[in-house]
């Protein structure tokens, strides 16, 4: 039998919880990829195989997980050190460097992360890009002040460049009236989402300073250089670590 891509998902995030000991404290990633991570890390809480593991969130979605599973948590600020971090991407490109947060939890991830010794990225190889930006958006947090105006920003960092578009995030609204409403991070922020035809081909690093020099962005989902190795799970059965 083939595995499913949930399986691939499951068997990156066994191999990366193999990696934590007793006392450790972890940044715990959100979506499908760090959840797998998560229920394994409350089992072996639960059967005394860990002792001690505790977790700064990366989101509230984690926050409400991690509790079901039973694994204690700290705030970032109460964290004396962050030995580990594992998280899921969206996209991982041949330098290791990461698209995150089509889930929108970015911001805490990108802080967590960035906290600790050592990110381990948890992925199946359809995450595997040639380029930043190929499969999707590429995500950038806002404040919700002016958000449209802070978009044309963002355009005008991409002027001329062909296949670039951009828009702000919306989800169908709660209301259940079917109409479109502006998507909120948990921290009460937008998200306007960049997509390039062929993936980002400039120089990432200056990309990424042109982003953040403007005002009204808070932070991007390109995670450049934090990844300290990348477990990739394959269709094939087997499991690669990339580093
Ligand atoms: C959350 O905002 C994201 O950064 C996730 O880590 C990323 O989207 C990976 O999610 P999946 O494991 O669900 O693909």
């Amino acid at each position: 039998p083939t595995a499913s891509q949930e399986d691939l998902k499951r068997v990156a995030a066994h191999r990366a919880v193999a990696m934590v000991g007793s006392n450790m404290t972890l940044g715990l990633g959100t979506g499908s990829t760090a959840a797998h991570a998560l229920d394994r890390l409350g089992d072996l809480l639960r059967s005394g195989a860990l002792r001690g593991v505790a977790g700064v969130p990366t989101s509230l979605k984690t926050e409400a997980h991690a509790a079901r599973a039973g694994i204690p948590m700290l705030a970032l600020a109460d964290a004396a050190e962050i030995h580990l971090s594992i998280d899921g991407a969206d996209e991982v490109d041949p330098d290791l460097n990461l698209v995150k947060g089509r889930g929108g939890s970015l911001l805490r991830e990108k802080m967590i992360e960035g906290a600790g010794a050592r990110f381990v990225v948890i992925v199946d190889e359809s995450k595997l890009v040639p380029r930043l930006g190929c499969t999707g958006a590429v995500p950038v947090e806002v404040v919700p002040f002016g958000s449209a105006y802070t978009l044309g920003l963002v355009r005008k960092v991409f002027d001329g460049v062909p296949g670039f578009s951009a828009r702000l995030r919306t989800v169908v609204s709660k209301a259940g009236d079917g109409k479109e409403e502006l998507f909120v991070t948990d921290n009460g922020n937008h998200i306007v989402e960049m997509f390039f035809d062929d993936g980002i081909l400039g120089d990432l690093r200056a990309i990424s300073d042109s982003l953040l020099r403007i005002t009204g962005v808070v932070e991007h989902g390109m995670f450049l250089g934090m990844a300290t190795s990348v477990i990739v799970a394959k269709k094939d059965g087997t499991v690669a670590v990339l580093t």
